[in-house]
């Protein structure tokens, strides 16, 4: 297997074509899934003890396997958060793989760390957070909210009265799911502020006076959203900075979608308070045009968040022994073999500078107001909300919870179209709506006008 002969070579020439004409290509085929057994039939079996032999499992997975899935670079993949890699970051994610770097320590990774570095000090920069702010890059959101999750509590925890004792962590109920989840991870309570709009400086004020003074002592951290998934939402950031200094709580922001949108001038004033913040949630892999996977998570005080991540072992020694010394990313978040997932990113920053950033990130912020405006023309769809960040929710008169299901299945079928449903307070209700989140700058208006025109 580590053998090099005529036939790896020729693997890995088919290899670099497919590559080739796929980070190249220009209009992509919108796979859709099978069902497993469809697939085991099509394709057989794989893994065996003889093994079936590159050039066969390449061909199937050519053939059948990627056509059954959907490139997240389609631009009409408007469901979710989308991505958009760059055409550099692809290419210099094959380089990551082929440079077999690890990530970890210094001492093995300096000159990978090094670009992760330079790509996170441009990040760093956008959130204005004060000087010996610096982060990592994660594997995404998730990761970077728990790493972030466990600085925060084991800070908390260094007052001795605080060992033992279950944490409770403040955040909306337009918080991400991961928030939800990792509380569950670090065993913490989670009490929501009951509001899907932005939570704000009296919202927080109000939910931690209604505490008893024994739920109060186990409050440790409060999370604000610089955007929230399901609308493009940001918290009061400069509001819920006030209450945190003034309740000595750790103030994470979970920016893991807007905050691509700190680069973008039109929209850099809705964040204002970020940079109060001590910890901060951005994934490259959302806005920042990152393959995945790319997260990051920034600290105010790094030195907080190495007290709780830096892993010892007699093994590990070495890594801080003087000889060796360096940055570690390894200390700054959960885990401790990493890929440099931030080489991509670098690279494509490199490469492009950073404005192209900028007018990219903008193209998103232009085609929701777009979406907004030929929504607003027709009389047989309506907004919910004005557009905020590259988030658009609304309606199709008259339709029912399954129509839209129907109509996100149809368009997908049809290999034309992935935009799925959300549901948004109406009332008291949940009402079931439709939801455009434009992160790809490819996207055009005849695209949007083609999708809503499906809604007929
Ligand atoms: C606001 C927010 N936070 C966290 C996440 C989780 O990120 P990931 O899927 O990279 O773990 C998402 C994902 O959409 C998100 O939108």
């Amino acid at each position: 297997m580590h053998n090099i002969d005529i036939d790896l070579v020729e693997m890995t020439l088919d290899v670099m074509k497919y590559a080739i004409h796929r980070i190249t290509a220009t209009s992509l085929e919108l796979g859709q899934p099978k069902k497993e057994e469809e697939l085991r039939k099509l394709v057989g079996e794989t893994v065996t003890s003889q093994g079936i032999g590159g050039e066969k499992a390449f061909q199937l997975f050519k053939d059948v396997l990627v056509k059954a899935t959907v490139p997240i670079d389609h631009p009409r993949h408007l469901a979710f958060v989308s991505a958009a890699p760059t055409r550099a970051s692809i290419m210099f994610d094959l380089v990551t793989s082929a440079s077999s770097i690890h990530g970890a320590y210094w001492m093995e990774g300096a000159g990978g760390i090094f670009c992760e570095n330079e790509a996170m000090k441009w990040l760093v920069s956008l959130t204005n957070l004060p000087k010996g702010a610096f982060g990592v890059f994660t594997s995404g959101g998730t990761a970077a909210n728990l790493s972030a999750m466990v600085a925060a509590r084991e800070n908390w925890r260094k007052n001795d009265q605080n060992i033992g004792v279950r944490g409770l962590i403040i955040t909306s109920v337009g918080a991400h799911s991961s928030i939800k989840a990792m509380a569950k991870v670090i065993d913490a309570d989670i009490l929501l502020v009951d509001s899907e709009n932005r939570m704000t400086e009296s919202d927080l004020e109000n939910t931690i006076d209604a505490l008893s003074d024994d739920i109060r002592k186990r409050l440790f951290a409060v999370v604000g959203t610089g955007g929230t998934t399901n609308a493009g939402i940001i918290d009061d950031l400069d509001g819920i900075a006030t209450v945190c200094e003034k309740e000595n709580l750790w103030f994470h922001v979970d920016a893991a979608y807007g905050g691509g949108a700190l680069a973008a001038d039109s929209v850099r004033h809705l964040f204002k308070g970020i940079e109060k913040a001590d910890s901060i949630t951005i994934d490259p892999h959302k806005w920042f045009f990152s393959p995945y996977d790319c997260g990051a998570v920034i600290y105010k005080h790094p030195e907080k968040a190495k007290e709780a991540h830096a892993q010892e072992g007699s093994y590990l020694d070495i890594f801080k022994d003087e000889g060796a010394v360096g940055f570690n990313p390894s200390d700054y978040q959960i885990q401790l073999t990493r890929r440099v997932r931030g080489l991509p990113l670098w690279f494509s920053l490199a490469m492009h500078g950073t404005d192209k950033y900028k007018k990219a990130v903008e193209q998103g912020i232009a085609l929701a107001q777009i979406a907004g405006k030929l929504i607003a023309k027709e009389s047989y769809i309506e907004l919910v909300r004005e557009p905020s960040l590259s988030c658009v929710l609304f309606r199709r008169i008259g339709w029912e919870p399954k129509d839209y299901n129907n109509w996100t299945y149809k368009n997908h079928k049809a290999g034309f179209a992935l935009v799925t449903p959300t549901k948004w307070n109406n009332g008291n209700e949940k009402e079931t709506v439709a939801r455009f989140c434009f992160i790809n700058p490819d996207t055009t208006t005849e695209d949007i006008s083609a999708i809503l025109n499906s809604m007929k």
